[in-house]
């Protein structure tokens, strides 16, 4: 049941403590540091991939997202990250170097699965990262890594994003380390954010009043433009998509550096703008885009760990510092904005109109 919270998405936003626990449990040896995640592509394999391309759709691809700025900047690999329905393989002349990585709660999204089937049938190697057991994408694949966030009821996904990109972590670990491009410091820094991670999410949940407020102050607007930076932006983009599905106004994710570029005519006094501001995204360039948008008078939101930002900007939603995983912690926050913007407009938050958990076809 919903354990006395009114809607499944919102037990699923506090369960994500407990998810992250769940998905690191076991699988890092501080003293070393290492991880184990029980990987049977080989090592000698895991040396040699000159790319890795990953397979996804909506917030699984966001993930994938986040994935690529994690693998690429520690473990030495190229990364291309690829909607599954617009996925064509191209392996070069060594199909067999390429390690296609489909990324799916369900493990039975179509587009997904049809994405991996053709690369596997190219030759490459195949990994799925998912959150069901004897899923379909767990026969498909070459091999599988679980995420381990438990069932997620409503449609929107929450906790199944965060623990996708906390197992990423691990996996980034694992590779780098294997291709030795990972030193020591790093891999304890990254590990040391994911141990992190549980309690910073658990203080944003603590704060759950604070957004429900900022909620409802916004929640007469009908569009919500969202900005971010290097992780931040994956974030972005997600945040964006949470909202769209459930309270049904518009919302969209930008680069922050894109603004100028386009999407800046959009904004008004009457779109609010979310702005993640966490410390590894080079938040103070972000504050340059956050007074662009205010000074053509759009209400901005900021979501930071910087106490400096925090006395710059009009209002901010403060956030636990938390390394290079604090994106992370934004986007919970961001998950509780879309909650109760939905909720103050009375939507039917679990089962969104024209939206099914898995999406069998193509
Ligand atoms: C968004 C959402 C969808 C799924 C997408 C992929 O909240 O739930 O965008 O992320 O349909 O589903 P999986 O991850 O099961 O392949």
């Amino acid at each position: 049941g919903k354990s006395g919270y009114e809607h499944y998405m919102l037990k699923e936003i506090h369960e994500q403590p407990r998810a992250l626990r769940q998905a690191i449990s076991g699988r890092i040896d501080d003293f070393a540091p290492a991880v184990d995640l029980d990987i049977d592509l080989p090592d000698e394999y895991l040396q040699s991939i000159e790319e890795i391309q990953i397979v996804a759709c909506g917030t699984s691809y966001h993930a994938g997202l986040y994935a690529k700025e994690l693998l690429e900047t520690h473990a030495g690999v190229r990364v291309t990250v690829h909607i599954a329905s617009e996925y064509t393989f191209n392996g070069g002349r060594d199909p067999w170097r390429t390690l296609v990585l489909a990324i799916t709660q369900s493990g039975e999204t179509a587009d997904t699965l049809s994405a991996l089937r053709a690369a596997a049938h190219e030759g490459a190697q195949t990994l799925a990262l998912t959150n069901t057991l004897g899923s379909t994408v767990t026969r498909d694949a070459d091999d599988t890594v679980f995420i381990r966030a438990g069932p997620e009821i409503g449609v929107a996904a929450t906790k199944t994003f965060v623990s996708q990109v906390a197992t990423t972590v691990l996996l980034t670990v694992h590779i780098g380390q294997l291709r030795d491009v990972l030193n020591s410091q790093t891999a304890a820094d990254l590990l040391g954010s994911l141990r992190t991670l549980p309690g910073a999410v658990q203080q944003v949940l603590d704060q759950e009043a604070t957004m429900k407020q900022a909620a409802a102050t916004y929640a007469d607007s009908d569009a919500f433009f969202y900005i971010g930076r290097s992780a931040a932006y994956p974030v972005a983009l997600e945040s964006a998509l949470k909202l769209k599905e459930i309270s049904y106004d518009h919302a969209e994710g930008f680069a922050a550096g894109e603004l100028k570029h386009g999407p800046l005519a959009l904004v008004t006094p009457e779109t609010p703008v979310l702005a993640i501001l966490t410390n590894n995204a080079a938040a103070e360039k972000t504050v340059h885009n956050v007074k662009e948008v205010e000074s053509r008078g759009a209400p901005v939101l900021g979501v930071t760990s910087d106490d400096q930002l925090t006395d710059d900007l009009n209002t901010t939603f403060e956030i636990p510092e938390c390394g290079l995983l604090e994106p992370l912690v934004a986007n919970v926050a961001l998950q509780l904005f879309a909650y109760h913007v939905a909720n103050e407009k009375g939507r039917p938050i679990d089962k969104p109109r024209n939206l099914a958990k898995s999406v069998t076809v193509e």
